[in-house]
């Protein structure tokens, strides 16, 4: 998206001094603020808080920007601000330097209150005017839901009921939605109305982090500023396409969450189904934000389950195994889960995409938790040759040819082929050709969260699904959910593996094998 185009409805100025074109100067945020609900959690601490200081400490925030948190703590000003300091001392990706500390710090504030309590309201908008006035957000306010989705209504209805919503004339209010929205496709509906009778479309976002990786969004410069993969992205040369993201940790404190919702909801509904659609998705018009929403759109709604779903989809829960030489608990173990739980941890599906482009080319997705090791990537495995001249012995080695695009870590691209081994004998082999962002730029990626909070206060919404994309994405999952409810216990595996026997029947059945990150 350019430079001083906004998402709709915005009301930012374009600087008239600024050449959109010129890639010298950076994007930087006008006056404003951002209050964040939920500021105990583990994401505002880990990720919000640091992604904030990151941003200050590049220059892309204003001097005058301020931080509002807001919770159920008998906190002043200077207790959050020591909360504050901790997270971003402790996880920041830049260097700690007082001078940008001192900067930010002079606009924090902290209200204390519940969702339900009108005073605690009352006394945010107090302070949001206070900022206005003396710190110069100009009315400008962004408010991030980092909270249990269930409050996600109270809260809107809280800013509706204290003019919060409404942004005084030429300034914006926009609202952040952390995931899960929704948790089936009834509740994402109802969501939406709730916000939408609150935010205008152009004024919500709703986050998906995984959008806002470098190596997400290099998924559409590659695809769509080359002209060598574009002719074989197809399924005339496409075999399959294997989308992974693997974890090795477990649940770790997050058992209130997690249980009942499962990896599929977790990971697939979101993240996964956004990998699919940015990698089967015709090239869009521009990178405006409707029409990469739109080509987007369309993808998922030509995604197809197959008839069969006992065959062609796989859960697990994670039983006691090893972790980097650690004996670790399995999920039913967990502090805080019932004994008897059902929620899986690791989800496997296969999918095809009814486009003329992707007909006859399954789409296998799967993520897990305490898994062999941390990794996501998006692997398209090309067609064997139809025919290939050589003694059968000579190819033995030869597997299919694949582009593997790294998401995390060691962020890259992998094109593998078959290649002579050196010698006497004609023996093709597989060989890889590797390109590492960490070897070829000296520009170390900036965290998700840094891009996606920057483009929220400058209100540029390309990386933000919107409700029709997350709606979508739970039509596709729900009749899967449904499925499994039917089903009893998942499957257990061992921590530290690659997930259930039946993930891997699941791809023997189509005579595939998953590959090994
Ligand atoms: C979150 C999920 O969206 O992504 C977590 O809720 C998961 O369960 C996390 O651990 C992983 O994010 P990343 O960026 O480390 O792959």
């Amino acid at each position: 998206m350019s430079e001083g185009s906004t998402a709709e409805g915005s009301t930012t100025a374009p600087n008239p001094l600024r050449d959109p074109r010129d890639r010298r100067l950076p994007r930087v945020a006008g006056p404003c603020g951002m209050v964040i609900f939920g500021v105990t959690g583990d994401l505002a601490r880990k990720k919000l808080m640091p992604a904030i200081y990151d941003l200050s400490n590049r220059g892309l925030l204003p001097p005058g920007f301020a931080l509002v948190g807001f919770a159920r703590r008998t906190w002043a000003d200077e207790d959050f601000m020591q909360v504050v300091h901790d997270a971003v001392k402790e996880h920041s990706r830049t260097p700690f330097r007082e001078e940008v500390w001192a900067n930010l710090a002079y606009g924090i504030r902290f209200v204390p209150g519940d969702f339900s309590d009108d005073a605690a309201f009352a006394r945010l908008r107090e302070t949001i005017d206070e900022l206005d006035r003396d710190r110069g957000t100009l009315g400008n306010h962004a408010f991030y839901l980092s909270v249990p989705p269930k409050f996600f209504p109270d809260v809107i209805r809280q800013l509706k009921h204290h003019g919060l919503a409404e942004a005084p004339d030429g300034s914006w209010r926009r609202v952040v939605i952390e995931k899960p929205f929704g948790h089936d496709l009834k509740s994402a509906q109802e969501l939406n109305r709730v916000v939408g009778e609150v935010f205008e479309s152009g004024s919500v976002f709703r986050i998906d982090h995984y959008l806002g990786k470098e190596t997400v969004q290099n998924i559409l410069a590659m695809r769509f500023s080359n002209e060598l993969f574009e002719p074989i992205w197809n399924a005339n040369y496409v075999d399959h396409v294997q989308i992974t993201m693997a974890e090795d940790v477990g649940i770790g404190g997050r058992a209130g969450y997690y249980d009942g919702i499962g990896a599929a909801r977790d990971v697939i509904q979101n993240h996964l189904l956004q990998l699919l659609a940015l990698t089967a998705m015709e090239e869009p018009v521009s990178f405006a934000a409707a029409s990469v929403r739109i080509e987007k759109e369309k993808v998922l709604s030509a995604v197809r389950l197959p008839a069969d779903l006992g065959d062609a989809s796989a859960r697990g829960q994670y039983a006691a195994g090893w972790q980097g030489g650690v004996p670790v608990v399995g999920y039913l173990d967990e502090e805080g889960i019932s004994p008897d739980s059902t929620t899986e941890t690791y989800a496997a599906l296969q999918l095809d995409i009814d486009t003329r482009r992707w007909a006859g080319v399954p789409w296998f997705l799967r993520t897990g938790k305490r898994l062999g090791r941390r990794v996501t990537e998006v692997a398209v495995v090309f067609k064997r040759a139809p025919h290939l001249p050589f003694e059968q012995t000579a190819t033995a080695e030869l597997g299919q040819n694949a582009l593997v695009i790294r998401v995390q870590p060691d962020e890259g691209l992998a094109l593998r082929f078959g290649s002579k081994v050196p010698g006497t004998a004609m023996e093709v082999r597989d060989v890889t050709m590797d390109f590492a962002y960490g070897e070829t730029f000296t520009e170390s990626s900036p965290e998700a969260y840094e891009r996606l909070i920057l483009d929220v206060l400058i209100g540029e919404a390309p990386l933000f699904p919107r409700h029709e994309e997350v709606e979508l994405a739970w039509q596709i999952l729900d009749p899967v959910e449904e499925f499994w409810a039917g089903q009893g216990q998942p499957e257990p595996y061992a921590a530290g593996t690659w997930g259930p026997p039946s993930a891997n029947g699941m791809m023997a059945r189509t005579n595939r094998t998953w590959r090994r990150p």
